[in-house]
């Protein structure tokens, strides 16, 4: 989908925005005198307020020279909050994509009040835009979208068109992510996962990749035990984007790389398995991020460390009961096999703080079922040991729209994953389990580092009713928040 920012419309369709009860806008006053009112009409008559997600189609008369107006609300903007506003914005300018995609017309306008808006209406088209459709070889002409390209009118285009430029690296991280995402696990696999992170290299990021011979020299028995009934070679990923002065601390993210789950020798039940080729989320939330601040090239050093490994059942696997040695030295009693993210988190997280000094560390994970039964599918579960850096963390999901809620950590729950043979086991049982996964992440972190757990496990994939914003079945969920928190937190 191309997008351009123009002060005129020689779009097929033009989409104003409404606000709720608001009448109709400015921009769309000429153009409803040149059809005799028309629009005024479909604002008045029948049910349409402008409430979120209403829209009209109004089939406009040959003078007007377009095929079709559409108005779509944006629903109540509260007083204070331009978020509010910014986000009604994206989810409208998401709703014309849907409703436009297919419709047979090619080009497609939207009248936006400021360069503001325009970046939130840029951001709602090229969201909802995404498509995944690599595997189908049967679509038929009618189902492959039509919509090519989409004007943003204002008057001050140029601005836009700026604010967009860096604005739109963003996207291009969440798209990164919802490609890893998607991708079959017969296909995305720690070895070919690298090679994404390798294609990096081209925009300035520089990429190392551990395999199992340099990953068992550093002692890191806890990510290898995981990968260790797979046939495919597990990985370790590292991007280093240098954009500050080469004295300042990076920022560093971390993220599982589970390239798919079966749940080892403690199988998972057959029902959804599949949907366990997304446990790699958070791994891309970290690749798309860092691809974000690369594109931009933001004033920032920042690293992201991807734990790559496949969790299957095998004769040469891991079992419960097995003691595995962290790169730490900290052992770990294996009680269940397909609690593997934490596994991969603790040597991730040693290599992340052995090797850099992180001014805040930011962890992301597909790690427990337990989230969703607490948040479901609109919060990812924040864990924290500063109290600021979960301000910030839950300022810029907020203001991105990937929200985030904090939950607590503390002692009372570190004593549940103690282990009668080891340092710690792996499961805590059934009561508080995000809780627990998240303190055994926090003793593989030193005192005084700053650190968050963000378990995505609810937001990185969703199975039923979602906005316009997300079509595809992976979200992508991380790049639009880390991007935002990195910009407005730590950038020179
Ligand atoms: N990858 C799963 C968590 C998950 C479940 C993500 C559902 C997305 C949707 C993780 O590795 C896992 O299996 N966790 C177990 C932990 C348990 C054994 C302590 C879980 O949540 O059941
Ligand atoms: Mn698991
Ligand atoms: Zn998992």
């Amino acid at each position: 989908m191309k997008i351009q920012f123009t002060s005129q419309s020689n779009a097929q369709i033009v989409a104003f925005l409404v606000e709720e009860e608001g009448g109709l806008p400015e921009a769309a006053s000429k153009l409803n005198e040149q059809c005799g009112g028309l629009l005024t009409e479909a604002l008045s008559s029948g049910r349409f307020k402008g409430s979120a997600a209403q829209h009209i189609t109004v089939v406009m008369p040959k003078s007007s020279g377009i095929n079709r107006a559409i108005l779509v609300g944006l629903g109540k903007i509260n007083g204070d909050a331009l978020n509010n506003r910014n986000q009604a914005i994206e989810i409208a300018a998401g709703y014309l994509v849907k409703e436009v995609s297919c419709s047979g017309f090619e080009s497609l306008s939207i009248h936006v009040d400021s360069v503001e808006s325009a970046v939130s209406a840029a951001n709602g088209v090229k969201l909802a835009a995404y498509r995944y459709d690599e595997w189908f070889t049967k679509k038929k002409e009618e189902e492959k979208p039509s919509l090519i390209e989409t004007s943003i009118i204002l008057e001050d285009h140029q601005s836009a068109q700026t604010a967009w430029d860096t604005s739109s690296a963003a996207i291009h991280g969440t798209y990164f992510a919802r490609d890893l995402v998607n991708a079959p696990p017969n296909v995305l696999y720690p070895a070919t996962f690298a090679k994404h992170l390798r294609a990096l290299e081209d925009i300035g990021v520089e990429v190392e990749i551990l395999g199992e011979k340099e990953m068992a020299e550093l002692g890191m028995g806890s990510l290898l035990g995981v990968g260790q009934g797979s046939v495919k070679e597990s990985q370790l990923g590292v991007m280093k984007w240098n954009g500050g002065d080469s004295d300042n601390d990076p920022v560093v993210l971390v993220g599982k790389g589970v390239c798919f789950d079966t749940g080892g020798i403690s199988l998972k039940p057959g029902d959804k398995m599949e949907e366990m080729r997304g446990d790699m989320g958070g791994a891309a939330a970290v690749s798309g991020t860092i691809k974000a601040l690369a594109l931009r090239k933001a004033k920032v050093n920042a690293v992201g460390i991807v734990g790559l490994v496949e969790n299957m059942p095998d004769g040469n696997a891991i079992r419960p009961g097995d003691i595995l040695t962290s790169a730490s030295g900290q052992t770990i009693e294996v009680q269940n096999t397909d609690a593997e993210g934490r596994l991969v988190l603790a040597d991730a997280l040693w290599y992340a703080q052995e090797n850099f000094k992180p001014q805040a560390i930011v962890d992301l994970a597909t790690l427990t079922g337990a989230i969703l039964i607490s948040l479901g599918h609109s919060y990812a579960g924040m864990f924290c040991n500063d109290d600021s850096l979960a301000d910030e963390l839950y300022d810029s999901g907020k203001e991105t729209g990937e929200k985030v809620w904090r939950l607590p950590l503390g002692p009372e729950y570190d004593k549940l994953i103690d282990s009668q043979f080891a340092d710690m086991k792996n499961i805590g049982g059934r009561a508080a389990g995000s809780i627990t996964a998240a303190q055994f992440l926090k003793r593989f972190v030193n005192d005084g580092v700053r650190w968050a757990h963000l378990d995505i496990a609810g937001v990185a994939w969703v199975d039923g009713e979602k906005p316009p914003t997300d079509p595809s079945w992976g979200s992508g969920f991380g790049p639009r928040l880390l991007n935002h928190w990195i910009a407005k937190n730590y950038e020179s």
